[in-house]
C-alpha cells in the first residue's frame, strides 16, 4: 500500500465513523422527544406513564443512569446504576454523569467518591428522590442520603430535582412541644435522633454546585464539611416553614467559600456558617421562611469554636425568624473575628440583628464562665421592618463584644405589631453612625476603647484559633 491510499482508507473510516456518530445522536434526539413533553405537564403521575426503553447511547464522555441499567419510574431502586455510571465517569477527564429530565430516580443512601479525573460534572436535569418512609433507611445510613467524598475539580448543576422526601421525618419532631406532637413523639419512637442531610459534601475542594433544586431534606439540605473552594450559585432550596432543623446550607470547617444568586426557604437557618470556617462570602440570597442567616451556635459544650473573615451582603429576608446573627454557647472558647453584614433588606422578620452569646435549644443550659469571644463585626445598612426587637446584643458577661460597628441601621415595626421593644446592648462596645432607626440604637453600644474582660487569661482562650 502507498502512503496515499493509507491516508484514504484513514479518511474512509474516519467519514464512517461521523456518519454514525451523527446517526447516534439523531436517535437520540428522537428518544428524547416524548420525555420533554412530560416535562411540562402534570409530574405527579409520571412514574405511572409507560415509557420507551432506554437505549444505551453513550456519547463520548457522557454517562447516562439509564444506560447503566436505571429505570426512572420513581420506584424501583436506582442507586446501583447511579454508582456504575459515577464510577465510569470518575475516570474520564471532563466525563458527565446524566440524569436525565422527565425520569424520577429512587436513590438509598450512597456515597459518590473521589479522587475523580478533573472537571467531572454530575448534570441533574430529572429528579433524584431519597427513600420516603423512615423505616426504609439503615440504621447506619443516617448521617447523610447522597454523601461526596474526596472530590476534586467537580461540578454539579442542571435544571433538575434533588427530592429528600423527608415528611416522615418532620413529623413528631423535638422542636414542637404540644402535647399533641408529645404523644405523637411517644407512638413515634422508632424515629432515629440523627437525621440524615441531602446532600454532603467531604473533605471536598473546588467543588461548583448550580442552577438545582433541592427540597424536602429529612434535615439539612446541602452540607460542606473539611472542604474548601466552594462556589453555590443560582439554586434553589425549598422545604416548609415547619419542618424542624431543615436548615439550608451548612458550613462546617470549610474555607474560602462563595455563596450567591439564591433563593432559600426552610425551617431552620437559610446558611450556618459552623467552626473552622473562613473567607465566606454570601450574597444575593434570598432567605426566607427560615432562621436568617447563622454563624453558630459555636462553643457547645465548652469547645474551641474559630469563625472569621466573613461576609454576608445584598440579603433580602423575608418572615424570618431572625435576619443576621452570630450565636454561641457559654462556656466555650475561641473566637468570631472580622465579620461583615452589609445592604441587608428585612421584611417582618421577628429580631433583624442578634448576637446571643446565651445560646441554648433547651428550656434553660447550666451558667457557664467563659465565651467565644466575638471581635470586628460591623452592620451596616440593615434596612426594613421588624416584629419582635430591631437590635439583640446579648454579649458574655465575661468577655465583652468588641469592635462592633452599627452603621445605617433603619427599622421600623411590622404593620400590626404594638408591642414592640427597645434595642438591646448588653456588654457589647464599638461605634454608631447615623442613620439610626429606631433612635435607642444610638446609645447602645458603649465607647471604651479597652472594656474589661472578667476572667483571667482570655487571650489565651482566644488564641486556641
Ligand atoms: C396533577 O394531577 C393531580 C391528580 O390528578 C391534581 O390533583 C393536580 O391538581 C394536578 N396538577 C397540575 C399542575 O395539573
Ligand atoms: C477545574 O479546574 C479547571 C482548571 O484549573 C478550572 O478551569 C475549573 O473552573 C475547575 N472546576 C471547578 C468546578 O472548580
Ligand atoms: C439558574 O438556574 C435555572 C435552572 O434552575 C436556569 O434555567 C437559569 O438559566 C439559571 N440562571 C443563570 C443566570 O444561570
Ligand atoms: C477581613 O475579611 C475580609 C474578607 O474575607 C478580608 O478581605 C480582610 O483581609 C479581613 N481583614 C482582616 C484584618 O483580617
Ligand atoms: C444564670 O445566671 C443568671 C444571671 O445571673 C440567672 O438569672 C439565671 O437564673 C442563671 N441560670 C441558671 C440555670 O442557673
Amino acid at each position: 500500500m502507498t502512503s496515499s491510499t493509507l491516508l484514504l482508507f484513514f479518511w474512509i473510516v474516519l467519514v464512517t465513523f461521523s456518519i454514525t456518530s451523527v446517526e447516534a445522536r439523531k436517535h437520540q434526539t428522537k428518544k428524547s422527544k416524548p420525555q420533554k413533553h412530560q416535562k411540562g405537564g402534570n409530574n405527579t403521575h409520571d412514574s405511572h406513564l409507560p415509557r420507551p426503553a432506554p437505549t444505551p447511547v453513550p456519547q463520548y464522555g457522557s454517562f447516562s443512569v439509564l444506560s447503566f441499567g436505571a429505570k426512572g419510574d420513581g420506584v424501583s431502586d436506582d442507586s446501583n446504576a447511579l454508582i456504575a455510571a459515577w464510577k465510569a465517569a470518575c475516570k474520564v477527564n471532563g466525563a458527565s454523569v446524566e440524569i436525565p429530565s422527565g425520569f424520577k430516580f429512587l436513590i438509598k443512601p450512597i456515597t459518590l467518591q473521589g479522587p475523580c479525573m478533573p472537571d467531572v460534572v454530575l448534570q441533574i436535569d430529572g429528579t433524584l428522590m431519597a427513600p420516603p418512609k423512615v423505616s426504609s433507611w439503615s440504621k447506619s445510613s443516617l448521617f447523610q442520603w447522597i454523601n461526596f467524598k474526596w472530590v476534586h475539580n467537580f461540578t454539579i448543576q442542571g435544571t433538575g430535582v434533588v427530592d429528600g422526601q423527608g415528611s416522615d421525618w418532620w413529623t413528631g419532631s423535638s422542636s414542637s412541644s404540644s402535647i399533641y406532637n408529645y404523644l405523637q413523639k411517644k407512638s413515634n419512637k422508632h424515629m432515629p435522633n440523627f437525621k440524615p442531610t441531602a446532600l454532603r459534601f467531604y473533605s471536598s475542594y473546588d467543588v461548583t454546585v448550580r442552577d438545582i433544586r433541592i427540597i424536602n431534606s429529612p434535615q439539612c439540605h446541602l452540607k460542606f464539611d473539611s472542604s474548601g473552594g466552594i462556589i453555590v450559585d443560582n439554586i434553589t432550596i425549598s422545604s416548609p416553614e415547619n419542618s424542624p432543623n431543615t436548615d439550608g446550607i451548612h458550613l462546617q470547617n470549610t474555607q474560602n467559600v462563595e455563596i450567591h444568586h439564591s433563593t432559600i426557604g426552610c425551617g431552620d437557618d437559610c446558611v450556618s456558617i459552623q467552626t473552622g470556617c473562613s473567607n465566606v462570602h454570601v450574597h444575593h440570597i434570598n432567605c426566607g421562611p427560615g432562621h436568617g442567616i447563622s454563624l453558630g451556635g459555636l462553643g457547645k459544650d465548652r469547645s474551641v469554636a474559630c469563625v472569621s473573615n466573613i461576609i454576608v451582603n445584598d440579603i433580602t429576608f423575608q418572615n424570618t425568624l431572625s435576619g443576621v446573627r452570630i450565636k454561641t454557647w457559654q462556656g466555650g472558647i475561641g473566637s468570631v473575628k472580622n465579620v461583615s453584614f452589609s445592604n441587608i433588606q428585612v421584611s417582618n422578620v421577628k429580631v433583624p440583628i442578634m448576637i446571643d452569646q446565651y445560646y441554648c435549644d433547651k428550656k434553660s443550659c447550666k451558667n457557664q464562665t467563659g465565651a467565644v469571644a466575638i471581635s470586628g463585626v460591623k452592620y451596616d445598612q440593615i434596612i426594613g421592618t421588624y416584629s419582635v426587637q430591631p437590635v439583640h446584643l446579648a454579649c458574655s458577661s465575661d468577655i465583652p463584644c468588641k469592635d462592633v460597628d452599627l452603621i445605617d441601621i433603619q427599622l421600623k415595626p411590622s404593620a400590626g405589631y404594638q408591642r414592640f421593644q427597645h434595642a438591646l446592648c448588653w456588654n457589647s462596645y464599638g461605634k454608631s453612625q447615623a442613620p439610626l432607626v429606631p433612635s435607642s440604637i444610638d446609645y447602645c453600644l458603649r465607647r471604651d476603647e479597652n472594656p474589661v474582660e472578667r476572667i483571667a487569661k482570655s487571650q489565651d482562650r482566644q488564641h486556641q484559633c
